[in-house]
């Protein structure tokens, strides 16, 4: 079933009128994949043995956390539908995997309901009303630190209005229901496995900077907690059940906002309790698009993941990829083609379509096949810049990270990526709250041409206002095979989250891989610029080298990203699977 399937249909995507939904309002990419060292050569053996993922009949969830993994399924066999699953799986990763995604941060979720509706609810934060455009400029220059810690760098949560919103519109489950049993594992604590340790370990100079944060996260306020460390956070826990017992108001109205307020007037943040009382989760249509006979939806703008896995797929579709060795240098080298002409465009046209205008002829497929035509098979091609969708001007687009998924029997299908940005965000966690705030600021274009963390360059459509939501690469996407759901998958990693979500979408369309193959296949990342193929170790090296010979300059790296999926399989039976390369997470209950 989920062998390859070519069609000639190519049906053009649902975007229409050219504009997506514009209502007239560094450091080294390498540092974006996670800290898994395991050789990506070994991790088809070792993806048999290790997956964070359960398989029920009445449903199925994959987390980066057994812990997530297990809080969905008890939602579930409390007579929750997969959205409950997948909010009670994003509180309880903001307790155990912290560092990644959190209430203090963003998300963005893409629910597919049992009538066949699919939905995007829109957490992503926004930036401060004080927010200014120059706000992270000292003499005329952007200065990386200012938005990627501290006060200035942290943007309004949304996550928890967009679990609300969720629960609210799809649910069978109250929040309180599934925040308490998050709330309960704050309090008791959980054990710090390899993962968990690493990761704080590549922070521990940049936390101790920050003594509310030193204080739950390190041990003695200096070191990363060992391995087997019990990690308890009876503020987080609190503040849960504060939750649990006023709703979302006390977030966003009530005693945790003045405490926000209150600290950033203290610190020289901009964040305030109007900020907060002023966030909504936004419901944004997604988009559709095909892949040879596959539907693809996506999440749109102030999303790019949406825009540019479509368009990368509109682009391969020109491709006979499936007939092709997927370990060649020669299609490695298409499918790198069509990446660097996609973040050519994500540099350029990209930004909140809220505030400007994002061309929905970026998924176009007449432009995708111009720009397939412009793609020479045995040179990589020098991109000056971005092109020019059609309708351009008239018409738009309305490592780090976790994502994680959830499906059940009565066809509710949920793809959520969640975040804080880069591990512990902007490191602020308000005394007493528990709290890690997001630095999502980060995102925008302090400063067009200036890279961000992940290297990522921009232009005055990402470019800061108050209110706005910063440019994402999260990719929450649901496929579908005539009509029915089949895949929900996304991945965390900065802009890498594209180049697997295409990936993984290629190898199981294509090469009828199973989700567990797809995500331990070894990994690719272009993002235009820096003008550098990113590839894993586990790549062989006559690729490697077949690809230098192309003209690639191309660097190896460990690991790359993390990606979670679930999927029906040929039988009909969900299978879940969650990525090799995080270690520790083999634990099964
Ligand atoms: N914070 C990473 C992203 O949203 O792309």
């Amino acid at each position: 079933m989920l062998m390859g399937m070519i069609s000639d249909e190519r049906p053009e995507s649902s975007l229409d009128e050219g504009w997506l939904r514009h209502e007239g309002s560094g450091k080294s990419p390498v540092a974006i994949g996670l800290a898994g060292r395991c050789l990506v050569s070994s991790l088809l053996f070792f993806s048999c043995l290790f997956q964070v993922s359960y398989r029920l009949e009445a449903g199925v969830a994959a987390t980066v956390h057994p812990l997530a993994t297990r809080a969905a399924l008890r939602a579930m066999q409390a007579g929750g539908n997969a959205v409950d699953a997948a909010v009670a799986a994003g509180l309880t990763l903001g307790v155990v995997d912290g560092f990644n995604s959190g209430i203090g941060g963003g998300c963005f979720l893409l629910v597919r309901s049992p009538r066949g509706e699919i939905m995007g609810i829109d957490g992503r934060e926004t930036a401060p009303a004080a927010a200014t455009r120059d706000m992270f400029l000292v003499e005329g220059v952007a200065v990386p630190e200012k938005s990627q810690s501290g006060p200035l760098a942290v943007g309004v949560p949304g996550a928890l209005a967009a679990f609300d919103l969720a629960l609210k519109r799809y649910g069978k489950l109250s929040l309180e229901q599934v925040i308490l049993p998050a709330a309960e594992l704050a309090e008791e604590g959980f054990v710090v496995n390899a993962s968990y340790q690493r990761r704080v370990q590549g922070v521990v100079d940049a936390l101790k900077a920050f003594p509310e944060a030193s204080r739950l996260f390190l041990e003695a306020g200096d070191k990363a907690p060992a391995v087997g460390h019990r990690l308890i956070q009876v503020d987080l826990a609190n503040t849960y059940r504060a939750i649990a017992r006023d709703g979302i108001d006390y977030f966003y109205r009530g005693d945790l906002a003045h405490q926000v307020d209150h600290w950033m007037r203290d610190h020289g943040g901009v964040l305030r309790a109007t900020d907060l009382e002023d966030y909504r989760a936004q419901l944004r249509p997604p988009i559709h698009s095909t892949y040879r006979a596959f539907q693809v939806v996506g999440f749109p703008p102030p999303s790019s993941g949406g825009v540019h896995v479509a368009q990368i797929l509109n682009i391969l579709d020109a491709f006979p990829l499936g007939s092709m060795d997927h370990s060649s240098a020669d299609w490695v080298h298409l499918v790198v083609e069509a990446m660097k002409l996609a973040f050519a465009d994500r540099a350029h046209w990209l930004g909140d379509s809220d505030y400007v205008p994002v061309p929905s002829g970026l998924v176009s497929v007449d432009y995708a096949r111009a720009l397939a035509a412009s793609i020479d098979p045995k040179r990589p091609s020098k991109v000056s810049g971005h092109g020019q969708p059609p309708h351009a001007m008239k018409a738009t687009f309305g490592s780090h990270t976790t994502h994680f998924s959830t499906a059940d029997e009565a066809g509710w299908w949920v793809a959520c990526t969640a975040t804080v940005n880069t591990t512990f965000g902007s490191k602020v966690v308000v005394p007493q709250t528990g709290v890690v705030l997001n630095n999502e600021m980060d995102d925008f274009s302090a400063q067009p041409g200036r890279p961000n963390f992940f290297g990522l360059v921009g232009s005055d459509a990402n470019a800061v206002a108050p209110g706005k939501r910063p440019l994402s690469s999260m990719s929450p996407t649901i496929v579908l095979k005539d009509g029915e759901p089949i895949y929900s998958l996304g991945a965390a990693g900065g802009p890498t989250i594209i180049s697997q979500t295409v990936l993984h979408l290629v190898l199981m369309i294509d090469f009828g891989m199973d989700p567990q193959q797809a995500l331990a296949h070894p990994r690719l990342h272009h993002q235009w610029q820096p003008d550098r193929l990113i590839m894993e170790e586990g790549w062989p090296d006559s690729v490697v080298m077949g690809l230098r010979r192309l003209g690639h300059e191309v660097e190896l790296v460990p690991s790359l990203g993390v990606s979670q999926a679930v999927a029906k399989d040929m039988s009909g039976a969900f299978v879940g699977a969650s990525d090799p390369r995080v270690e520790g997470s083999a634990q099964f209950e």
